[in-house]
């Protein structure tokens, strides 16, 4: 069955009124692919009702981003959603969810909304949240959906949860990958034929640290990534870090997390991986 496409607040509020019992949402921007699918089938799996927001933020791009040619796709994100089993989809104007504007009250991600895509995105992480926040009232999930993929977004959501006492579950579902390791993402579709090959750089040095993790310390880990991004033609590095998997340093043994962001070409791509240091 079709789902019930919402666009105001009050046809979002009248499809709610009917749902009894648990009530997932997976938010994105549209440009659906399969990682946004995986997300809705981990939401219907466990919910009773799943819904679906198709919002580009404006909040959270910055004045030279891609705002405007961000890809818009809603025909083909109702399939996906019609095959994946949602039952509702919210998507609103701009001015449905921002009625008086740009909103003078935001969330602030404290200190780690200020490093890694934080530091190159400035306000960045004030969107993301100001809009999830909006939107998990609007919706009143009970559990919502992230991917592990924007692993620094699914961090901060997960504080904000916990700080600001918010009666949702958050669940991160692991990045989707092409057959080579390209991870999927909605901005992949600019990507030219040579870029895209360069693109593979950034997971094959995540593959590259979590092998060497496993026998070397964090330094040898970070090395082994680094070479690999040193090979790719046309990339500007931003970042290659590893921290603990609440984005703080290091630890010397145990669980972490391997975090690169580069351009390539005119993109700005970001990818990360768990890695087990021994
Ligand atoms: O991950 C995204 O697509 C966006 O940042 C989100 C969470 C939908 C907020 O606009």
């Amino acid at each position: 069955m079709s789902p019930v496409v919402a666009r105001s607040r009050a046809e979002l509020a009248a499809a709610r009124a009917e749902m009894k019992g648990v009530v997932g949402v997976v938010m994105t921007m549209g440009a659906l692919h399969s990682g946004h699918a995986s997300l809705l089938r981990a939401a219907r799996e466990r919910a009773d009702h799943v819904v679906l927001t198709v919002f580009v933020n404006p909040l959270q791009f910055g004045p030279n981003e891609d705002f405007d040619r961000y890809p818009r796709t809603f025909e083909g994100d109702v399939e996906i959603a019609t095959a994946a089993g949602v039952d509702v989809i919210f998507a609103p104007t701009p001015e449905e969810m921002y009625p008086s504007g740009e909103p003078a009250v935001r969330v602030d991600p404290g200190p780690v909304g200020e490093i890694l895509e934080g530091a190159s995105r400035p306000g960045f992480f004030h969107g993301v949240l100001t809009v999830v926040l909006k939107l998990l009232h609007l919706t009143r999930a009970d559990v919502a959906y992230f991917g592990e993929k924007d692993y620094q977004q699914l961090t901060l959501i997960r504080t904000m949860v916990r700080d600001l006492d918010l009666d949702v579950e958050i669940c991160g579902v692991p990045t989707v990958r092409e057959p080579d390791g390209l991870a999927l993402s909605s901005r992949n579709r600019y990507l030219s034929s040579s870029d895209r090959e360069s693109a593979l750089a950034l997971s094959r040095a995540l593959r590259a640290g979590a092998g060497v993790a496993a026998a070397g310390g964090p330094d040898a880990t970070l090395a082994a990534a680094r070479t690999e991004l040193e090979q790719i033609p046309g990339a500007e590095l931003d970042y290659l870090v590893l921290t603990d998997p609440d984005l703080r340093p290091p630890p010397e043994r145990g669980p972490a997390r391997l975090l690169v962001a580069a351009k390539v070409g005119t993109t700005r791509l970001i990818d990360n991986a768990p890695v087990e240091i021994h």
